[in-house]
């Protein structure tokens, strides 16, 4: 199938790659012309792993191509996706839709047969219903349909979560609509993955209240650590035992920081936006928001009690400062609040994160970014895990408790086993100091 991808963001890019080499003839564009330049050069505009060699790959054998102008792929294409930027509106919360309209205006000047225009950026319900009636206005005798396809990947995971999702959802209005998004999935089809049918609106509503969903497993828990450390039980056991419930699930139950990135804080906020707009508000995930906000801002006093009280002239070693590991995306990343609330206290900072330095670059003031996690830990009076990227779950501690100036570790993920770390002044997130 010949398959347009308008926006090549992380969600564009992973899904456009994803189809070229489901064996789709796949066209990325981009309005951003250094971001086409750089891509046709195989250099990826973002850190997702595997994704340079899965563009390398789907290029040389031409079955993914970039361009700023899309007139021609969009003519002749069976699909066009939609999967710009809708980040929060400022001033209100929405999700700002003005590249998706943009968007669905460029596609009906250009489409040509029957095609479906498919949104897969994260849109609130109705947003397919605009997307129709923008293209009907400007294009009244095209032949179209419009659908929605959610995306449920993970950043860090992406090619994974698309090759084996655990399910694909697509919501339609035709036959027609739903068929030819049944062939683009063919691949998966073959695998049994479930294909779930819906109508469009319902598709739309299905992504945020995922989403939702899953951060109110992690406000949940988050909390629950908090009753933990308050009547001395651990966490970790607690997620085991109430996850080894099937209909709980042990996933997202990790207690930490609070979550952040590009889609929890965002989808959230743009959910609570849209049931209050039809009179059906959703206490809580207002209050998940709320319990997530105040989550992050709590770390700091928490840090502030693992170093005697003060921070006030010390030097934290900060490891980690992206949302999570496996990306460079520092969006709405807990460290964000962490280290400005840190040094409005005093404290000096430095540094390291392993994929996520150069974005961190100008987000922080006075910080001084280090080569590694030694490098930060140089003479400081404690260090603190922030992200759980996997070289920090494998630190020499012998060689931590010698690089500090105290032996002072904050492991706000919980990354060590208890018993492995006896010989610190260690302090985790809702566990007991001592093993059990
Ligand atoms: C999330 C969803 O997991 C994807 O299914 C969805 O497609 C994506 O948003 C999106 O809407 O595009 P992502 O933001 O990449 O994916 O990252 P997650 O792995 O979900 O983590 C989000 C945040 O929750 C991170 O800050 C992470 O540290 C935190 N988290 C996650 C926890 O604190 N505890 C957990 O148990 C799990």
């Amino acid at each position: 199938m010949r398959v347009v991808m308008i926006g090549t963001g992380y969600v564009g890019l992973v899904s456009g790659a994803c189809f070229a080499d489901f064996g789709h003839h796949v066209t990325c564009v981009d309005k951003d012309a250094s971001k086409i330049e750089r891509l046709e050069n195989g250099i990826m505009p973002i850190y997702e792993p595997g994704l340079d060699t899965l563009v390398e790959t789907n290029v040389r054998a031409g079955r993914l191509d970039f361009t700023m102008d899309p007139k021609a792929a969009i003519s002749e294409a069976d699909i066009v996706f939609i999967a710009v930027g809708t980040p929060t509106r400022r001033g209100d919360g929405h999700a700002d839709l003005q590249y998706v309209y943009a968007a669905a205006e460029e596609i009906a000047e250009y489409i040509d047969d029957y095609c479906v225009i498919v949104t897969k950026s994260t849109v609130p319900v109705g947003t397919g219903d605009e997307v129709e009636k923008i293209i009907a206005k400007a294009r009244p005798r095209a032949s179209f349909d419009v659908a929605s396809n959610p995306e449920f990947l993970r950043e860090g995971a992406a090619i994974d979560d698309f090759k084996r999702p655990d399910r694909v959802v697509v919501g339609a209005q035709t036959e027609e609509a739903f068929a030819a998004m049944q062939e683009l999935y063919r691949p998966l089809y073959l695998n049994e993955t479930p294909l779930l049918k819906t109508e469009r609106r319902t598709a739309e509503l299905i992504k945020y209240a995922a989403n939702a969903f899953l951060a109110t497993k992690i406000s949940f828990i988050n909390e629950i650590s908090d009753l933990c450390d308050a009547v001395g039980a651990n966490v970790q056991q607690v997620a085991k035992g109430i996850g080894l419930d099937n209909r709980i699930g042990s996933k997202f139950l990790h207690a930490g920081p609070g979550y952040g990135g590009s889609c929890f804080p965002k989808d959230t906020l743009a959910l609570t936006k849209t049931a209050q707009d039809y009179g059906s508000p959703m206490s809580i995930i207002d209050t998940v928001i709320k319990v997530n906000d105040k989550r992050k801002a709590s770390m700091v006093d928490r840090i502030v009690k693992a170093c005697g009280g003060s921070v006030e002239g010390k030097t934290l070693a900060i490891l980690g400062l992206t949302f999570k590991p496996g990306t460079d995306d520092m969006r709405d990343a807990p460290s964000l609040v962490i280290i400005p609330g840190l040094q409005a206290l005093g404290a000096n900072i430095r540094a390291y994160d392993p994929e996520g330095m150069e974005e961190a670059k100008g987000m922080f003031k006075d910080i001084e970014l280090c080569d590694d996690a030694y490098h930060a830990m140089t003479g400081a009076d404690a260090a603190v895990i922030l992200t759980e990227w996997n070289e920090f779950r494998a630190l020499n501690l012998k060689r931590v408790v010698e690089t500090l100036s105290s032996n002072t570790l904050v492991d706000l993920r919980n990354i060590y086993p208890l018993d492995e770390v006896q010989n610190l002044d260690y302090h985790s997130i809702g566990r007991p100091n001592q093993p059990k």
